[in-house]
């Protein structure tokens, strides 16, 4: 009889690595890698060699980055979905991703169950398993790194033990970090001390603010739709735009964070990012939505966009809901078309300039200066009807509080029966 097959998201570290390895042992199957290319850098080729001298029975290697940009991140963009006013969801958005590539593999290949190096601690083991239940319910999933408890030195003695090939795996690991192209996702060592400022080792997208240029870099981001379009007036795809404003953005030391984060297992977490083009795409969207959108639009999108940015973090990606408001967005996104100038300088982004075919900024309106074309006059009435209600409550308070019709003071108009 053949054996099973299990498919594992292989990152190339020492647990999915010893993964390899654990699933073979424990479940009597074949293993086959699929190491995933979301932008997160390293030698992929050579990654995904080292998993079948580990013992997969194959390795296979997708470059996902287009399908991520175009699928996950651009409506995340549209969306403005930041989470907890801080987090601009780089991890979040890529497991989704990586969870849909594992159940198309494991059809492939014939799959009955597949595997991810998640712990039981964090988010990312709901975003993968609730993803894999939605998508095929029949495949079995397996988080090695959930059941065996190993500690890190534990997992090298295994290594050791299982002749699995190290070099390139350990390296003198402080942190533990997630990457892809839309950011960097830092964590533990040092940077679970809440009171301790982030060492500079901690970050590698981004130059430390003194070390940043001493004059201003100024970027002019184009957008169709929503979408990115052009850097510096030159037209690109957004996946060659993301990774040319990362190195941009990145040497003007934009987009650090540190954060306290509510995960969704309950505990509070010390998090640090760096997402040096996600920061300025996302100021640069929301300064054109600014003089797109109407007021009362804009206030309500703000409400969806936190939505969104919720069920990202949720692991809830597919699902009705998100595909419902991404159908609200794509409405709103209709005339979020032009360009946005941004100022990078020391760890800041700035919006200083934006023009839009479909600016709702009309400066004949809005000047002060000459050429007004405002109505003055109107204003008054449209004032009196505003506040008429406010008016007539102040009348009837002031005659009950007061029947003698003496003057009330200001204060007794708040809460004026004492609640
Ligand atoms: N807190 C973030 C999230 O839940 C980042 C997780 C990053 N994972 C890591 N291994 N550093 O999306």
């Amino acid at each position: 009889m053949s054996k099973d097959t299990i498919v594992l998201a292989y990152s190339g570290g020492l647990d999915t690595s010893i993964a390899i390895r654990w699933l073979q042992e424990k479940y009597d199957a074949d293993v086959i890698t699929v190491l995933i290319d979301i932008g997160q850098g390293g030698e992929m080729e050579k990654n995904r060699a080292k998993a079948e001298e580990i013992g997969a029975v194959k390795s296979i290697l997708i470059d996902a980055k287009e399908e991520f940009v175009e699928k996950f991140i651009l409506p995340a963009l549209k969306a403005n979905a930041v989470y907890e006013d801080n987090y601009l969801l780089a991890t979040a958005l890529g497991r989704p991703l990586i969870a849909q590539l594992l159940v198309k593999v494991a059809a492939q290949e014939n799959a009955t169950a597949v595997a991810h190096g998640c712990t039981g601690k964090g988010n990312d083991q709901v975003r993968f398993d609730v993803s894999l239940k939605v998508l095929n319910p029949k495949l079995k999933i397996i988080a090695p790194a959930r059941e065996w408890g190993l500690t890190r030195l534990s997992a090298i003695e295994y290594a050791k033990l299982h002749n699995i090939p190290l070099d390139g795996i350990i390296k003198t690991k402080t942190y533990s970090i997630d990457e892809n192209l839309w950011g960097r996702s830092i964590e533990c060592g040092v940077l679970e001390d809440a009171w301790f400022e982030p060492p500079e080792d901690a970050f590698e997208l981004t130059a430390a603010p003194s070390a940043a240029p001493d004059i201003p870099t100024y970027v002019t981001i184009g957008f169709k739709k929503g979408i990115a379009v052009s850097l510096d007036g030159q037209q690109m795809e957004p996946l060659t735009l993301i990774n040319s404003l990362q190195g941009i953005a990145g040497a003007n030391s934009v987009g650090r964070v540190d954060h306290i984060e509510n995960r969704l297992v309950g505990i509070k977490s010390k998090e640090v990012y760096e997402c040096p083009a996600a920061t300025v795409l996302h100021k640069a969207h929301q300064a054109m939505e600014s003089m797109t959108l109407i007021r009362d639009l804009s206030h309500f999108k703000k409400i969806i966009e936190q939505k969104y940015a919720e069920l990202v973090y949720y692991g809830l990606w597919f699902s009705p809901l998100r595909e419902s408001l991404d159908a609200f967005i794509e409405v709103t996104q209709q005339t979020a078309t032009g360009s946005v100038r941004v100022k990078l300088y020391k760890g800041n982004c700035t919006v200083v300039g934006r023009q839009s075919p479909f600016s709702l900024y009309d400066h004949k309106l809005a000047t002060y200066e000459t050429g007004d074309t405002f109505n003055h006059k109107a204003a008054e009435g449209f004032i009196h009807l505003w506040g008429l209600d406010l008016q007539t409550y102040g009348r009837v308070i002031r005659k009950a509080l007061h029947p003698s019709h003496k003057a009330v003071v200001a204060s007794e108009i708040n809460c004026p029966l004492g609640v």
